[in-house]
This record gives structure tokens, C-alpha cells and sequence, in this order.
């Protein structure tokens, strides 16, 4: 459970997130609003990557503050634009990299690696440079390259607003069939119709916070009288 308590947030003394409280537990979580609304800074307190002004961040009773490095193992983070996710030239090196200080055995790093790639269909390109991908498969890759370290929870940061319709599918099914906890940020109310909760963000508060049908209709009222 990943528990917000009080949170606020200001970044080069901009008030970015005010006094937000919120509980996470469900399987499927969407995050959405306009841009500004303050999404992504959200997103970056749930793993430590931003630290709040006021306030705490506890991932199963890890406090952000302190136990950043354990709070970043259980939480994955997969960015909206995979080439900044993507660090190593070829394909089967990226996913691997994140292994090499787990006291694994190479054999058993393979055995890790070889079944992500598979899943995701990248297995025939494990050789192939990283950039020679797709933007779809360069996602994949950048979600394999966060699921190869088994973290309980994954924060998504829109990760299908690059990629075209063929792509997104591929992308959206991959977090569909995922065993973890996802907490997605996204434009793509298609994708998250389906889930458990939707958590509508504006001007870095929330302002709906509910099942998908009427989250998702009050986001689309609150659109349309602005
Ligand atoms: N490092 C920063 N310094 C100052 N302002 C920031 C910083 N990061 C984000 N902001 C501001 O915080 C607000 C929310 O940004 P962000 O969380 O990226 O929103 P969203 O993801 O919903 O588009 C925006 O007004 C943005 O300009
Ligand atoms: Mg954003």
C-alpha cells in the first residue's frame, strides 16, 4: 500500500501539489488531468524521485524521506519517452543492467532476462541496438527493463501518449496483464476504463476521486465549462 499523507509540494518556489491525501491499494489506478494539473510531479513522489515540501510518502510503511534506495526497488518507474529510460546500446544489455548487483548467477540473469524479452516479443531483437526499435517496442523494452527487477508497484507516466495506435494496443496490454500494482498517468481515457479507480488532478489538487464511469465524466464536464 503506498499511503500520502498531507502532501505538498513546491518546486523553484512554485506550489505544485497542495495538501493531498490519498490512499493506494487498488490493482489499477489511473491518474489524470490537464497539463500543469500536476501529474507527474505526483507520480514522482510515489517512488522518491521527488521528496515532498510538507508531508509524508510511505510505501508499506517506508517513508520516502528516509528509505529512498528500498522505496525505489519496490516501486518501478517507466517514463513517457523510453529513450530516456533506455541506457545500454543493445537490447539485452538494458534489461539485464538493472540484475548486475543482485548476487545473481549469470545463468540465472539469463533466465530472467530471456523471459521478459519473451514476453514482450522483443526476444528475436535481444541482440539488435536499442535505437533500431520501434517506439512501441522501445516501450516495451523500457517497461521489461523495470519488470526484470520484480517491483511490486509501477508508476507509468503516460506511456502511450508517443506511440501510435498499434503501439499503444501493445503498450495497453502489457500493463493490462500485469501481476503488480499500476498507478498510470494518462491522456487515454480508453485505457483506463477498465480500471479500479481514476484520480482526476487540477491545479495540484485532487478533485475527483472514484470508479472510472464517474471520475471520468466529471473530468470530461469540468473540460468542457472551462
Ligand atoms: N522542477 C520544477 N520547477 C518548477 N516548476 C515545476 C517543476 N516541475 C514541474 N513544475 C511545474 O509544476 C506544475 C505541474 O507540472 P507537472 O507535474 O509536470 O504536471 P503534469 O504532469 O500534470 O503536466 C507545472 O506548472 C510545471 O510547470
Ligand atoms: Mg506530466
Amino acid at each position: 500500500m503506498i499511503d500520502v499523507q498531507n502532501v505538498s509540494l513546491t518546486l523553484g518556489g512554485r506550489s505544485v501539489l497542495r495538501d493531498i491525501s490519498l490512499t493506494l491499494s487498488e490493482r489499477r489506478i489511473a491518474i489524470v488531468g490537464s497539463n500543469g494539473s500536476g501529474k507527474s510531479s505526483f507520480a514522482r513522489l510515489l517512488n522518491g524521485l521527488h521528496l515532498p515540501t510538507d508531508g509524508q510518502v510511505l510505501v508499506d510503511g517506508l517513508n520516502s524521506r528516509s528509505d529512498g534506495r528500498k522505496i525505489r526497488q519496490s516501486v518501478g518507474f517507466v517514463f513517457q519517452n523510453p529513450d530516456n529510460q533506455i541506457v545500454f546500446p543493445i537490447v539485452e544489455e538494458d534489461v539485464a543492467y538493472g540484475l548486475k548487483n543482485h548476487g545473481l548467477s549469470p545463468a540465472e540473469r539469463e533466465a530472467k532476462v530471456q523471459n521478459i524479452l519473451q514476453r514482450y516479443d522483443l526476444i528475436g531483437l535481444r541482440h539488435q541496438p536499442s535505437h533500431t526499435l520501434s517506439g512501441g517496442q522501445k516501450q516495451l523494452l523500457a517497461i521489461s527493463g523495470v519488470l526484470v527487477m520484480e517491483p511490486r508497484y509501477i508508476v507509468f507516466d503516460e506511456p502511450t501518449t508517443l506511440l501510435d495506435l498499434r503501439n499503444k494496443l501493445k503498450v495497453q496490454q502489457a500493463i493490462a496483464s500485469l501481476s503488480q500494482t499500476a498507478i498510470v498517468v494518462t491522456h487515454d481515457l480508453d485505457l483506463v476504463s477498465d480500471f479500479d479507480r481514476v484520480i482526476v488532478f487540477d491545479e495540484g489538487r485532487v478533485v475527483a476521486d472514484d470508479h472510472p464511469d464517474t471520475a471520468l465524466r466529471r473530468y470530461i464536464e469540468a473540460m468542457q465549462d472551462a
